[in-house]
């Protein structure tokens, strides 16, 4: 993944950021030793944004779609409320199994649904409201987990969207899920339903606030 900010400053930031808990760091160690692309996994800065979005907006209902190994879906959960949910969608056994372990492990795993299966047919089981949602799976389905997920979020609640920079591609798209990025990305720009705001953490996040008449 292209790099936005220069090498030594994004490890000021991450070395000013607060370590995760002895957990994650097995999880990343078991990520990178066993998937093929564990740089998907989002890491210490986005994670803890993650985890401070959940509490800033005092979200006790979550809907992640994307889990992989479980870094994201446990950051959040750990800035759940005790009675919080957050349910999480993915179609990886592997990734799911690993999950699994950690979400076992941690006091937080309780609070975890894991959905297996293909997102688009997981939300349509789902009943609003939900407080947040962060979707970072398959890029073509961008613009479709927007939409499907945009309805069951209460007026109000916060949707979240990993990689919309997609290594600065955006810029001159050349395959289709670079084109499904900024195709999703033009949809939550030009949707009068939402404030938005998109922030070059990491890989790009898109935060669009529903409002309460949206
Ligand atoms: C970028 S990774 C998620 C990383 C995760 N948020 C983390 O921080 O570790 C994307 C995940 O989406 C899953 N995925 C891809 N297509 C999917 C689909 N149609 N439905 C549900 N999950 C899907 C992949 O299996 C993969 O684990």
């Amino acid at each position: 993944m292209q790099r936005f900010i220069d090498e030594a400053v994004e490890n000021f930031a991450h070395d000013h950021t607060k370590e995760e808990s002895e957990i994650f760091r097995r999880l990343r160690e078991e990520t990178y030793r066993e998937m093929k692309s564990p740089q998907m996994q989002v890491g210490r800065i986005e994670g803890r944004f993650l985890k401070m979005l959940v509490r800033l907006t005092g979200a006790r209902r979550v809907l992640e779609i994307g889990m992989f190994t479980g870094y994201s879906t446990l950051m959040m959960a750990e800035g759940l409320p005790d009675d919080g949910r957050i349910i999480t969608c993915d179609i990886d056994p592997k990734a799911e199994a690993i999950a699994r372990k950690y979400f076992a492990e941690s006091p937080h795993g309780r609070k975890v649904e894991v959905r297996m299966g293909a997102a688009l047919e997981t939300i349509k089981s789902l009943a609003g409201p939900i407080d947040m949602v962060f979707i970072d799976a398959d890029k073509e389905n961008y613009s479709n987990y927007y939409k499907a997920c945009f309805p069951l979020v209460r007026p109000g609640g916060l949707i979240v969207a990993d990689n919309v920079l997609w290594s600065g591609q955006v810029l001159d798209p050349q395959d289709d899920a670079t084109r499904a990025i900024v195709a999703f990305d033009d949809l939550v720009q030009t949707d009068p339903r939402v404030e938005n705001v998109c922030l070059t953490v990491r890989d790009g996040m898109m935060l669009a606030w529903k409002r309460p008449e949206g």
